[in-house]
């Protein structure tokens, strides 16, 4: 008699509640198959899905990925619009999907009406779950300052804490991410989370976005269970 193999598990508990992930890696992995970098974003695309469904058997509440930064509009316009393409497809499916809240992180206000329509649809209309998803989409940590910033002046604050920082940032409704993965072996932040990651732990691989599955993940988590967090404590 076969039976089929059991996923290996990893261990997750409550000290594991947010993950992020910077999914870099897909030109590479298009470039080193002499692909055009727009189908190593579709693969990049497949992955995501892949490694968010995992995030979620394994009980992560929370998961933030990194899609599209300030600085990827310096890319050439055919790569941007297959960015904003795969996106839109993708909501086109997680409408479907019930049980997890999507949230945009970032400036929709630039992205083509169509685009903002189908974002703002799926954030209004996905349920107030447990599981939160998310999508830093046109997203900059110094933006997303400057924008919390403003938006406290508007109010008329005089003098701020770091409370006030935190509620008015795109990230407010998550707490701060617990893991951060960057994959395609680059070691820098990107402007990703930068008021958010004060205290987080980092986890970076040479493998690429594309190629990062289940197993990959699960080295991550490992990892991470095998840190101790001081918080500037001993
Ligand atoms: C990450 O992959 C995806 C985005 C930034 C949108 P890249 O497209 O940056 O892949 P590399 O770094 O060129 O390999
Ligand atoms: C960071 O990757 C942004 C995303 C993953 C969306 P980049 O590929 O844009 O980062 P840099 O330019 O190498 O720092
Ligand atoms: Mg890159």
């Amino acid at each position: 008699m076969f039976f089929k193999k059991k996923q290996a598990d990893v261990f997750v508990d409550e000290r594991l509640s947010h993950i992020a992930f910077i999914m870099d890696g897909n030109g590479r992995w298009a470039k080193s198959r002499s692909l055009p970098r727009k189908i190593g974003h579709r693969q990049g695309a497949l992955a995501f899905e892949k490694i968010v469904k995992e995030c979620s058997r394994l009980g992560i509440k929370t998961v933030t990925v990194y899609a599209f930064s300030t600085e990827n509009w310096k890319r050439p316009k055919e790569e941007i619009d297959a960015i904003m393409e795969l996106l839109g497809n993708y909501i086109d499916r997680a409408k479907e999907e019930k049980g997890t809240k999507y949230v945009f992180l970032g400036d929709k206000s630039v992205l083509s009406k169509e685009l903002r329509e189908k974002m703002e649809n799926l954030e209004n209309e996905s349920s107030n779950s447990e599981n939160t998803l998310n999508i830093a989409f046109n997203y900059g940590g110094r933006a997303e300052l400057v924008n919390a910033f403003n938006e406290l002046l508007k109010e008329g604050k005089e003098s701020i804490v770091e409370d006030d920082i935190s509620s008015h940032l795109y990230t407010r409704a998550s707490k701060d991410p617990d893991l951060i993965v960057r994959t395609a072996n680059e070691c820098r932040i990107s402007n990703f989370l930068l008021w958010q990651c004060a205290y987080s732990e980092f986890y970076f691989t040479k493998v690429l976005w594309p190629d990062f599955d289940e197993k990959e993940l699960h080295k991550a988590i490992e990892s991470f269970y095998n840190r101790k967090r001081n918080y500037g404590g001993v």
